[in-house]
């Protein structure tokens, strides 16, 4: 397929994106050299690793802890479409744009902080919240990212946009293109994400590849796309996406009145997001908006355990890749991209990492959503981890926790159905660990007796 030119095509595919603002440099992780742009790959021209963004001009110029809250507090009596935004809104700690009118938003971020007293007393813990990042515009987190990184894109004057992604990025993404005027290619594993992020991508009109691979040759495939045509390119390995995601951390520190929880607990796959809220709380600690540093912990699947095996294994020296398996298809990743990133906020703020069953995982799905929140597969590891993480006494009981619950739950509707017929395990005793939790539908003849006889059978199960 002939790619249309952009403003871009006429230098080398491997130039600069050109964005350039006084306001912020990028830094490479690893051999930390500073560069006023970056090639399209977001790799470090002297050594290949992941490049960051920081902001040289708050060592000279350090903004005012309390000017910024309130400044952020007035912006929400604005009706300005920045300020509605739950991640412009905290533009101060964001790379700059000339006008906030350059933003591509749909008024992300802004998600609800719930208490969970049913999971909380399960756990044993007196006070455990949920940010329901899935309450974002196209139902999980990555709409925070999405709307810094596709701003910038358009800003470069790129055309076309591009990530590979096990659903959620692809469908945030071609939201967020579409209501720039950017064009979108998506990449996504054949037949392992769910049909309603599959559904979005179409809908928010994607040129739409799914590849007979994985998440991880999906990416791989990306990468070398980049190189060749001029595409941008926006999965997590971009730091624009990382610095809108940091929001969430800013809008959850907002909302418990700038109390820091003890615990963070977000689910890992390609740990873009764990990095970016590591990142925030950092550099949030560092600005004084807060005086102590949560500690951020990050569950993955067994599965999908590379960070697991990684810091286990290496100590958090050389990646481990694995063969990734998992129902919870969000975060499938054998491979992930941001792994030194993650290594790095688990030792800065002093978090664990942790793996969960399959099992474990559709329990704690179905316990949230028995508190009437709901979330897809991969946002449940959450809890899940949160249970062993309290049996190890890293959770001290007198603790609060944020679980970081990222996507909705109609985004997988298959799994929980499966759940609730007892389809999703085959083996026998794994089932009976779950019934009390089910609730499978029943088919009944349309009369007054079989619902009350319905309702009855529902006492007593109770009961
Ligand atoms: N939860 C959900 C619902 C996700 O969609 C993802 C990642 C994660 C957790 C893990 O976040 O990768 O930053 O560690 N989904 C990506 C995608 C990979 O393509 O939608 P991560």
């Amino acid at each position: 397929m002939p790619l249309p030119s952009n403003s871009a095509r006429n230098s080398a595919p491997t130039s600069a994106p050109g964005v350039h603002s006084p306001g912020f440099r990028f830094r490479c992780i690893a051999c930390r050299d500073l560069s006023d742009s970056a090639g399209q790959n977001f790799r470090c021209a002297q050594c290949g690793d992941l490049l960051e963004i920081t902001y040289p001009e708050w060592k000279e110029n350090r903004p005012d802890a309390e000017q910024l809250k309130s400044a952020w507090r007035h912006r929400r009596l604005s009706g300005d479409a920045a300020d509605l935004s739950g991640v412009w809104r905290f533009r101060e700690l964001l790379p700059s744009l000339d006008s906030s009118e350059q933003a591509i938003t749909l008024r992300e971020g802004n998600t609800p902080l719930y208490e969970l007293p049913q999971c909380a007393r399960i756990v044993g813990v007196p006070r455990l919240f949920a940010k329901h990042q899935g309450m974002n515009p196209t139902g999980s987190f990555k709409d925070t990212g999405m709307t810094v990184a596709a701003t910038f894109a358009r800003r470069a004057g790129f055309r076309w946009v591009a990530c590979a992604s096990t659903g959620n990025t692809s469908a945030s993404m071609a939201a967020y293109a579409a209501r720039g005027g950017l064009r979108s290619l998506v990449l996504v594993p054949e037949g392992r994400i769910s049909w309603s992020k599959l559904s979005q991508a179409l809908d928010y009109g994607a040129v739409t590849c799914q590849l007979r691979t994985d998440f991880d040759g999906c990416l791989g495939l990306l990468q070398e796309l980049v190189l060749h045509a001029p595409v941008y390119q926006l999965n997590s390995i971009n730091p624009f996406r990382l610095e809108g995601q940091k929001t969430f951390a800013i809008e959850l520190l907002e909302q418990l009145d700038w109390q820091p929880p003890d615990h963070i607990i977000v689910p890992g796959g390609n740990l873009g997001n764990s990095s970016a809220i590591g990142k925030a709380l950092l550099e949030m600690h560092e600005l004084g908006l807060i005086a102590r540093l949560p500690k951020l912990s990050v569950i993955q699947a067994e599965g999908a355990n590379a960070l697991v095996r990684t810091l286990r294994e290496t100590g958090g020296k050389t990646l481990v890749s694995v063969q990734a398996e998992t129902r919870a298809t969000a975060i499938r990743i054998g491979n992930p991209a941001s792994w030194r990133k993650a290594v790095h906020v688990l030792e800065a703020t002093g978090g664990a990492c942790e793996q969960v069953s399959e099992i474990e995982i559709a329990q704690a799905k179905a316990e949230i959503g028995a508190e009437g929140i709901g979330c897809e597969p991969a946002s449940a590891v959450t809890l899940a981890g949160l249970k062993k993480l309290v049996k190890q006494k890293f959770v001290r009981l007198d603790e609060t926790v944020v679980l970081v619950l990222t996507g909705n739950l109609l985004k997988d509707p298959d799994y929980t159905i499966e759940f609730h017929r007892g389809e999703l395990f085959r083996e026998a005793d794994s089932a009976s660990a779950l019934n009390s939790l089910r609730r499978p539908p029943v088919v009944l003849d349309a009369t007054l007796d079989a619902v009350i006889g319905a309702l009855d059978q529902a006492e007593k199960d109770k009961g």
